[in-house]
C-alpha cells in the first residue's frame, strides 16, 4: 500500500522541461517515498472534470529530452473564472478542493506560470495543499533566477537569429525578427546579445522610430550591408501601446502580436526606398522541442525539490534557483513579483557598449 499519494499538473503556456520535472517527481516519489503519483490531465480543466492519469516510473521513461507536456495544459481553464460552454464565467474552486479530496490526493504539484501559480496560491488558501513549480519561457519571475524553458527559447532565438544573418547578407536587408515576451524583454535582450543584434527593441524600454533607423543606416554606413533588429512581442513605441494581435474568445485575454510587422511598416516609411526590410516572427517555435541541457538540469531538480517539499507536507512553497542553488520561497510571495529588464542594469549596458541600439538613443 503505497504511503502518500501526490497530483501533479502542468498549466498555462507549455515549456521545454515541463516533461522532465514530471519524470524527476515521479522518480523521486516512488524510489525515495514509496509514494504514488498521479497526473492531472490539461491543468485546472482536468481537476474539475476528473481526468486523471496514473503515472509510475516506466511511463516516465525518456521523458527528460521531450518537449511539450505529457499531461497536456491550457490556459483557458482557471477554476476561479472558469468558461461557461454559452459565454460568461463561472466560480468552480470549490470543486476543484472536493476533486482533491475525493481523488485521495495528499498534496498538488502545481507546475505552471505567474496565472497559474497564482490560481494555485488561492487554492492553498481553500486547503488544498500546493507545492509549486515556476515556469515559463519568458523567465519573468522575480524569485528565480531562471525558469527552466527560457535557455531552450535563447537557443531558437539565437539560431533563427543566424540564419537571418546569412540571408540578410546576401540580399544586403534589414531583417527583423519577433520574439516572445509580453512584459518582459528577457528573451529578445538575451538573444540580440548572443545573436550579435544591432537593435533590442524590449518593453521595458519605449523606443522612438528615429533611432532606430539612423541605427540601421549606421550599419550601411559603417560598410555592412544588413543589419538585424531583435522586436519582442510587447515592445511600446514611446507613447504607444503593444501591439494586440487578437483577444481569446474564452477569456477574452489579449494575444501580443505583430510588433515587428508594425516595426517594419514604420521603417519603410522612414528609410530611403534602397533599403529593403523583412519580418520574420518567431513565434511557438520558441516554446517547442527538444529542451537544452541547462533546461533539463533545472527541470530535474526542480522536480526533485518538489517531490521532497510534496512528501514532507511542506506546502505553500514554489522551488527556486537562487545564486545558483535551487531551493524554495513562499509561494504566495513569490507569485507577486515579476522580474523585468532594468533599463539601467548591466546587461542593457553591456549591450550598450557594444554599440546596440534600443531605440532610446537621443
Ligand atoms: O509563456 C508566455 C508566452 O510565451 C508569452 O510570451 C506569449 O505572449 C504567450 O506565452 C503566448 O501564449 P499562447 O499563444 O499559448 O496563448
Amino acid at each position: 500500500m503505497p504511503s502518500k499519494r501526490l497530483g501533479i499538473l502542468t498549466g498555462g503556456g507549455d515549456a521545454p522541461g515541463l516533461n522532465a520535472v514530471i519524470r524527476a517527481v515521479v522518480r523521486t516519489a516512488e524510489r525515495v517515498y514509496g509514494a504514488e503519483v498521479v497526473g492531472v490531465l490539461d491543468g485546472f480543466a482536468g481537476l474539475i472534470e476528473r481526468r486523471f492519469r496514473p503515472l509510475c516510473a516506466a511511463d516516465v521513461r525518456h521523458l527528460i529530452g521531450l518537449g511539450g507536456t505529457v499531461l497536456g495544459t491550457t490556459n483557458r481553464a482557471n477554476p476561479f473564472a472558469y468558461p461557461l460552454p454559452g459565454g460568461g464565467t463561472a466560480d468552480r474552486s470549490a470543486e476543484v478542493v472536493e476533486n482533491v479530496r475525493a481523488a485521495g490526493l495528499d498534496a498538488l504539484i502545481v507546475i505552471g506560470g505567474d496565472g497559474t501559480l497564482g490560481i494555485a496560491a488561492e487554492l492553498g488558501k481553500m486547503g488544498v495543499q500546493v507545492v509549486a513549480v515556476p515556469k515559463t519561457i519568458d523567465n519573468d519571475l522575480a524569485a528565480t533566477d531562471y525558469t527552466f524553458g527560457f535557455w531552450t527559447a535563447i537557443e531558437v532565438a539565437t539560431d533563427a537569429l543566424d540564419r537571418l544573418r546569412d540571408t540578410a547578407e546576401s540580399h544586403h536587408r534589414v531583417m527583423l525578427l519577433e520574439v516572445m515576451g509580453r512584459h518582459a524583454g528577457w528573451i529578445a535582450l538575451h538573444a540580440g546579445l548572443t545573436g550579435a543584434a544591432d537593435v533590442i527593441l524590449i518593453p521595458e524600454i519605449p523606443y522612438a522610430l528615429e533611432p532606430v533607423a539612423a541605427a540601421v543606416e549606421r550599419c550601411g554606413n559603417r560598410g555592412r550591408s544588413s543589419s538585424i533588429v531583435v522586436v519582442a512581442e510587447g515592445a511600446v513605441r514611446r507613447g504607444g501601446d503593444a501591439c494586440v494581435a487578437e483577444v481569446d474568445a474564452v477569456t477574452g485575454q489579449e494575444r501580443l502580436g505583430g510588433a515587428g510587422e508594425r516595426l517594419k511598416r514604420e521603417l519603410v516609411a522612414l528609410l530611403p526606398p534602397s533599403i529593403e526590410v523583412r519580418a520574420t516572427v518567431l513565434g511557438h517555435l520558441q516554446r517547442g522541442g527538444r529542451p537544452v541541457p541547462f533546461d533539463r538540469l533545472l527541470a530535474t531538480l526542480f522536480g526533485e525539490r518538489a517531490a521532497h517539499l510534496a512528501m514532507e507536507g511542506q506546502f505553500g512553497r514554489m522551488v527556486r534557483l537562487l545564486n545558483g542553488r535551487v531551493g524554495d520561497c513562499e509561494l504566495e510571495q513569490a507569485v507577486r513579483a515579476a522580474k523585468t529588464v532594468d533599463p539601467q542594469g548591466e546587461m542593457v549596458r553591456a549591450a550598450r557598449a557594444l554599440g546596440i541600439a534600443f531605440g532610446d538613443e537621443t
